[in-house]
């Protein structure tokens, strides 16, 4: 079972999740607003998307912007979504070209109907991308996400209460395609070291690594560097080494 296991994430390739912090402060170091800080971690995004097949990971799931991230100023919040709605714009077709599937996943009710509209269309051409599966985390917060797969769990008549039944509702209350997926590695740049509500289903026997690097100075070194580092970790999955090897 657990070698099935292990066989299956070595199939379906890596599923790394980042949290992409510290764009702020890169912008307050040197002088700028913060949104120039927010620019430049979009280019960081570019980079990272663009290097993630060459290291084998095939599900790559970005902290773009959590519910709580509503509590900012306004200025920031209605920047951040002009951001992202620029981003699609600008590189969807990008996406098609190179087999990236983009999915948003989290709430959208609360989103601006034209970024809405411009997530339905990404999401819809490159629906056949199969080199990376591209996920943008969007209003999005692990424990709301979870209490509604709870309550559609609790909607149903019958049927057996199972992890991948979960999985499954899960994928479901985040507007995902797929069920909730395993994370393999979850990155977060910035120095801090907390999960900040991402993916705490998904991330049961996730490696975590930690670098002081700010975001948008992130790039494809940084990312071979900290997949070097999960590589030459020991996953165990609550069994023993020798079980897991053998
Ligand atoms: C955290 O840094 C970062 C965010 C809240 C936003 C992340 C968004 C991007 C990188 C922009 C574009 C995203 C995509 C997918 C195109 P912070 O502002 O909390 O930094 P600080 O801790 O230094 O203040």
């Amino acid at each position: 079972m657990l070698q099935r296991a292990l066989q299956i994430v070595e199939d379906e390739g890596l599923h790394v999740a980042i949290i992409m912090d510290g764009n702020g402060r890169w912008a307050e170091r040197r002088g700028l607003p913060r949104v120039a800080g927010h620019r430049a971690g979009g280019e960081a995004v570019r980079r990272v998307v663009e290097a993630a097949p060459d290291f084998g990971i095939t599900t790559l799931t970005l902290y773009a912007f959590s519910s709580d991230n509503w509590r900012r100023p306004s200025r920031e919040v209605w920047a951040l979504l002009r951001l992202l709605h620029r981003y699609l714009r600008a590189e969807t077709e990008k996406c098609v070209k190179h087999g990236v599937r983009v999915n948003f996943v989290g709430r959208r009710d609360r989103l601006p109907p034209p970024l809405r509209a411009e997530i339905e269309q990404a999401e819809a051409v490159t629906a056949g991308g199969r080199s990376l599966s591209l996920r943008i985390a969007v209003d999005y917060g692990a424990r709301d996400a979870i209490l509604r797969a709870a309550e559609k769990l609790r909607g149903e008549a019958a049927g057996e209460v199972t992890r991948e039944r979960f999985a499954a509702l899960l994928g479901e209350a985040i507007n995902d395609c797929l069920p909730a997926r395993d994370v393999d590695l979850l990155i977060r740049t910035g120095g801090e070291q907390r999960l900040s509500d991402f993916l705490l289903w998904e991330s049961a026997y996730a490696e975590l690594l930690f670098t002081a690097k700010m975001w948008p100075d992130f790039d494809r070194e940084d990312l071979a560097a900290t997949i070097g580092e999960f590589r030459a970790r020991e996953r165990r999955f609550g069994s023993l080494t020798q079980l897991v090897a053998g």
